[in-house]
């Protein structure tokens, strides 16, 4: 039997540790450039989008681990911070579906709060967290929210002069998945109008850094003030195969394992470019294992196992969630179609429909989360398993097909 060892994978995880961080190289250093921005007086809100999955959690944790001073992934990458080292105050707030801007603005000076306490035990700084729920309590008019924005400038500007005062390089307040918030809580003004009070107030050392599904943001952006005019957007891209490589290379190098250039190859293929199934597919072939080498066999036996098994479940509520009829004979001809990025004219001969026959459909599955649109006439599944799944599972049987 194999021995026992710690799993060098985390698909349920981001990435913390930068010497498990792969790639993205010149999305950090974008993100280091908003901070050498902020660090001189310049402040840049800068927001990372991608789809689900494409790793924005894992920037955002890294962007903070080098705005609290460890440049170790930047010597890695050989990136110039343009400083030796960063020193900022950091404070972070996950999102969640039904927060409103003063649930946001209070969660984080919340955060900032216990941040300040931690470092200087002797320092009081007072912030007005409660009045600003209670604010926010009333409705999400733009009255309101521009007076909790009001609360929630005075309050940082209190923490803008204690940061100078004990001669940090600023202050970054995260907000991770900046999607889940709903477009019509105002969220997006709140932010606008945040930035600009901040620039009126010459409160320069503080800075937004947020991350979102690109999807999603764009929903925010048209439903209300310009986001892309407030964040700077650095798009998180599909990961290329030397990105792959270095992710499955970094966690078997770790317990020792050998592996052929097809099973790089072929993780590849499948995950289409996203960390999460490479890390799923990369745990899998540990395991599948017995011999500390990992041949197309291992890769196949964990195929099997992550599709069969692992994902089994979440697999099936998606296909369920794209819905039936049509929108299945769809996901059955995108599925038998050998790359990654099906072109519609391909999906037009497998159903024999004409495109405008199922257009809609097609822009219902993007709602529904489950293709995307890569380019004009270019689709691909959100996620690559699903398709793996309908090709040995096939497709849910409909109610007309079964009449038929
Ligand atoms: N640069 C990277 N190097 C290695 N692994 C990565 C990298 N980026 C992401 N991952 C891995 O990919 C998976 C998804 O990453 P992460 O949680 O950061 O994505 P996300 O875009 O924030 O996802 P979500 O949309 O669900 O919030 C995790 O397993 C993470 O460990
Ligand atoms: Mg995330």
């Amino acid at each position: 039997m194999k021995k026992r060892y710690i799993d060098p994978f985390t698909p349920d995880l981001p990435i913390d540790s930068p010497d498990r961080f792969s790639g993205r190289k010149n999305e950090i250093d974008s993100a280091v450039d908003s901070l050498f921005q902020l660090l001189n007086n310049n402040p840049r809100h800068t927001i990372i989008t991608g789809d689900r999955g494409i790793g924005k959690s894992s920037v955002l944790t890294q962007v903070k681990n080098i705005a609290e001073g460890n440049m170790e992934l930047l010597k890695r990458l050989q990136i110039n911070a343009g400083v030796d080292r960063f020193d900022f105050i950091c404070a972070w707030h996950d999102c969640s579906k039904d927060q409103t801007p003063a649930i946001l603005a209070s969660g984080i000076l919340r955060q900032l709060e216990s941040k300040f306490k931690n470092i200087y035990k002797n320092l009081k700084i007072e912030l007005n967290v409660g009045g600003i729920l209670k604010i926010g309590q009333q409705d999400s008019s733009v009255a309101t929210i521009s007076e909790i924005v009001e609360q929630f400038c005075e309050s940082l500007s209190t923490i803008s002069s204690k940061t100078s005062e004990n001669r940090k390089s600023g202050v970054i307040l995260f907000f991770d998945e900046l999607d889940r918030v709903k477009p019509d809580s105002g969220v997006a003004t709140f932010f606008k109008l945040a930035a600009e009070k901040l620039s009126r107030d010459n409160i320069k050392n503080i800075a937004f850094f947020a991350g979102g599904i690109s999807g999603a943001i764009q929903k925010l952006e048209e439903e209300h003030a310009s986001i892309y005019r407030t964040f700077k957007d650095v798009p998180l891209p599909r990961l290329e195969k030397p990105e792959v490589n270095e992710i499955l290379e970094t966690g078997f190098n770790q317990v020792g394992c050998s592996y052929t250039t097809q099973v790089v190859e072929n993780v590849f293929n499948l995950s289409a470019g996203y960390p999460e199934p490479v890390h799923l597919l990369g745990s899998q072939l540990l395991k599948s294992d017995d011999d500390d080498h990992l041949d197309e066999q291992d890769f196949e036996n964990a195929k099997i196992e992550v599709v069969e098994t692992l994902r089994r479940n979440r697999l099936a509520s998606s296909l369920k969630a794209a819905g039936s009829g049509k929108y299945q004979e769809i996901l059955r001809a995108m599925a038998s179609y050998e790359g990654t990025n099906i072109p519609l004219s391909y999906i037009t001969k497998e159903t024999g429909y004409e495109q405008n026959q199922y257009s809609t459909n097609m822009g219902n599955l993007i709602k529904r989360g489950i293709i995307l649109q890569v380019d004009r006439g270019v689709y691909c599944f959100v996620d690559p398993l699903l398709k793996e799944y309908i090709k040995r599972f096939g497709i849910i049987t409909t109610q007309d097909q079964e009449n038929e």
